[in-house]
C-alpha cells in the first residue's frame, strides 16, 4: 500500500505506525485489552505516568508472551516530577516491568518556554541506554523551535492531538521538516465525531468503517496513530488500516473537516 508498517525515528530506531493508546484504560480491562492487542498485531503501547495504568500495562505484555524487544514501548512524564525526571523514569519502568523504554516523553509543557532542564536529564538517560528515544507531547512550534535551538538531542517524537477534525498542520508540516514523528493521540475523535456523515461517505467509498477510515487518514498524513479500545473486537478492527488507501480526493474531502 506504500506504507511502512514502521516510521524510521531520527534515532535511527523504527517504531510502529500503529500503536495502541490506553488512557482511560485501568486495572484488569487495561491489562486484557493491552494483551487483547499485542495479539491483535499492535507492536507498540502508550502509556503515561499520570494514566495510573502502567503496572497493568506490564502485566497485559507479559500475558501476551512476546520477547521484550518486539514490543515499542512509549511512557510520558507527569508534570509534578519535572524536578526528579530520573527517579521518575525509573519508576515507569520498574511499574511497567522493562529494563528500557523505547521512548519517553515530556507529556506536557510546564509553560511557554521548553522544558531545557528536563531535556537535558532526559538527554543524559538517553545517552545511558535506558531511553532509546525522547520526545515530547503537546509541545507547539514555538517550543519545538526553542528545543531545537538549544538542546542537543533533536525530540525523536511529537505526540499531539490528531484526527481529520483536530488537523495541527503546522505542528505536522515542523516535525516533518525536522524529521520527527507526530504521534497522533485521539486519532478517533475519542469516538465522538464517528457518525460524522462526511467520514461515513468516504467510509461508504471505501467499504472501510469511519473509524479505519479516520486511523487511515493519520497514517497517510505520516503520523503514527494509537487508537483506544477497551473492546477485543473493536481492538482487531483498529488494526485493519494496512490493505486499503483513501484515494486523492477522500484525503481531501477529510482535510475540509478540521
Ligand atoms: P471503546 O473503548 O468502548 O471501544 P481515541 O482513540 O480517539 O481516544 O478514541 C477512543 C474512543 O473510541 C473510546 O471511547 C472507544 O470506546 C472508541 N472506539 C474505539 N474504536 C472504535 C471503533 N472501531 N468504533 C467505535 N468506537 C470506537
Amino acid at each position: 500500500m506504500g506504507i511502512p508498517a514502521d516510521v524510521t525515528l531520527n534515532t535511527g530506531a523504527t517504531m510502529p505506525v500503529l500503536g495502541f493508546g490506553t488512557w482511560q484504560l485501568r486495572g484488569d480491562e487495561c491489562r486484557r485489552a493491552v494483551a487483547a492487542a499485542l495479539e491483535a498485531g499492535y507492536r507498540m503501547l502508550d502509556t503515561a505516568a499520570i494514566y495510573g495504568n502502567e503496572e497493568q500495562v506490564g502485566l497485559g505484555m507479559r500475558d501476551a508472551g512476546l520477547e521484550r524487544e518486539d514490543v515499542f514501548v512509549c511512557t510520558k512524564l507527569a508534570g509534578r516530577d519535572h524536578g526528579r525526571t530520573s527517579d521518575a523514569a525509573r519508576e515507569s519502568m520498574e511499574r511497567l516491568g522493562v529494563e528500557y523504554l523505547d521512548c519517553y516523553l515530556i507529556h506536557w509543557p510546564a509553560g511557554q518556554t521548553a522544558d531545557f532542564e528536563v531535556w537535558a536529564e532526559m538527554e543524559r538517560l538517553h545517552a545511558d541506554g535506558a531511553l532509546r528515544s525522547i520526545g515530547v507531547s503537546n509541545y507547539s512550534v514555538a517550543l519545538i523551535e526553542q528545543l531545537l535551538d538549544r538542546g542537543d538531542v533533536p525530540p525523536a517524537v511529537n505526540q499531539v492531538e490528531m484526527n481529520p477534525f483536530t488537523h495541527p498542520r503546522d505542528i505536522v508540516k515542523l516535525c516533518r521538516d525536522q524529521a520527527i514523528a507526530v504521534q497522533a493521540y485521539s486519532p478517533l475523535g475519542q469516538a465522538s465525531r464517528l457518525d460524522d456523515s462526511r467520514v461515513a461517505r468516504v467510509a461508504d467509498r471505501v467499504g472501510r468503517t469511519p473509524a479505519q477510515v479516520m486511523l487511515r487518514w493519520g497514517i497517510q498524513h505520516g503520523a503514527v496513530v494509537i487508537p483506544k479500545s477497551a473492546n477485543r473486537e473493536r481492538i482487531t478492527a483498529n488494526a485493519q488500516v494496512f490493505d486499503f488507501e483513501l484515494a486523492e480526493a477522500d484525503m481531501a474531502a477529510l482535510d475540509e473537516l478540521g
